[in-house]
C-alpha cells in the first residue's frame, strides 16, 4: 500500500514510521509512507499556507491554490508510482476531519483489503480547516477519529496508517494476533496474562495453566462474550450468536450474577 500525507508538521510522523509494526511494514515493503508539505507550495518568500476567514471571525483556514497544488502533486506521484508498479491500484483522496464518518475496525479493514485502491493521499488540516472548494473538488472521503476536535489531522492520519498496517498481510510478525484483537469478530478481546503465576496473591485462571487447548479457547471465547456483554452491550445488538455462544454468554452471566449478588440482564 502506498500512503502520501500532506501536513504542515512531516517530522511527527516520524513517530510512527520508525518504530514498530509500521516501521516493520515498510521494511518488508508493504507499506510506503511519504510525506509532501503544503509550505513547500506556497507562493511567498514566507511560505503561507493559511489565510483570514472570509466573514470573519476567529481562526486562520488553509488556501485552496497552495491547497490544491499539493494535493495535485500527490495525485501526480501516485500516477508516476502507478506506471512503475502496474500491481498498484486507483488512488483516494482522505480528508481527516471531526465531520467526517466515523473510522472504525472494519473500515481500516477495507482499506487494507481493498487491492483496487491501494494507494492512498491523506489529507491533515489544522486552523480551522482546509477552504472548503478544495474539498469539494479533489476529497473522495472525509474520515474522524471521534467526536471531539484536536488540533490538526496528523493524530488521525496516523491512527489511520496504524490501524491499516497492522491489517496488511504479512505485516504483524503473528498474523493471528490481529484475528483475535478486539472487534476482528465483532467480540471485544479476552482478558490476557503472563508470568509470574501468581501476582499480588491474584492467580492466573487455572484452565490457562492446563494445556487443554479446546478448553481454553472455550473459555476466551465465553470471557470475550461476557466483556462485551460488560462493556459494549451495543456490539452484541449487531451479532448473530451461535448457539454454542448464547450458552458460553448465558453461563457468564450467571457466574457475573453470582459473584456480583446483581440481577444483570
Ligand atoms: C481545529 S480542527 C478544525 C475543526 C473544524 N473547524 C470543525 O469544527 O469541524 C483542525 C484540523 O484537525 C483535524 N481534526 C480535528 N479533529 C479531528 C477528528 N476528530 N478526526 C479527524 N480529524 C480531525 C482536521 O484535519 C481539521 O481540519
Amino acid at each position: 500500500m502506498d500512503i502520501q500525507v500532506i501536513s504542515i508538521f512531516p517530522e511527527m510522523f516520524l513517530a510512527i514510521t520508525e518504530h514498530g509494526v509500521i516501521a516493520r511494514a515498510i521494511k518488508q515493503g508493504v507499506l510506503n509512507v511519504s510525506l509532501l508539505n503544503p509550505r513547500d507550495f506556497a507562493n511567498d518568500k514566507h511560505s503561507t499556507v493559511d489565510g483570514r476567514p472570509y466573514g470573519g471571525g476567529p481562526g486562520m483556514v488553509m488556501m485552496p491554490d497552495v491547497m490544491a497544488s499539493v494535493i495535485e502533486a500527490a495525485l501526480e506521484n501516485a500516477q508516476q508510482r502507478k506506471q512503475a508498479d502496474d500491481k498498484l491500484g486507483k488512488t483516494k483522496v482522505v480528508y481527516l476531519s471531526p465531520q467526517g464518518q466515523c473510522f472504525t475496525h472494519s473500515a481500516a479493514k477495507n482499506f487494507a483489503e481493498n487491492d483496487e485502491c491501494d494507494s492512498l493521499i491523506l489529507l491533515a488540516g489544522r486552523y480551522e480547516g482546509v477552504d472548503e472548494r478544495v474539498l469539494q473538488r479533489y476529497v473522495d472521503e472525509e474520515w474522524s477519529v471521534g467526536d471531539y476536535v484536536l488540533s490538526g489531522g496528523e493524530l488521525p492520519a496516523m491512527i489511520m496508517i496504524d490501524a491499516i498496517a497492522r491489517l496488511l498481510p504479512s505485516s504483524l510478525g503473528n498474523v493471528e494476533s490481529a484475528e483475535q484483537d478486539s472487534f476482528s469478530n465483532g467480540l471485544l478481546d479476552c482478558p490476557h496474562y503472563t508470568r509470574p503465576e501468581q501476582f499480588n496473591g491474584e492467580p492466573v485462571p487455572q484452565v490457562l495453566l492446563s494445556g487443554d487447548h479446546q478448553a481454553i479457547e472455550t473459555w476466551r471465547l465465553k470471557q470475550s462474550l461476557g466483556r462485551t456483554w460488560l462493556r459494549r452491550p451495543d456490539l452484541l445488538e449487531n451479532k448473530a450468536l451461535t448457539a454454542e455462544e448464547i450458552r458460553l454468554l448465558d453461563e457468564f452471566k450467571l457466574e457475573f450474577n453470582g459473584c456480583n449478588g446483581s440481577e444483570f440482564e
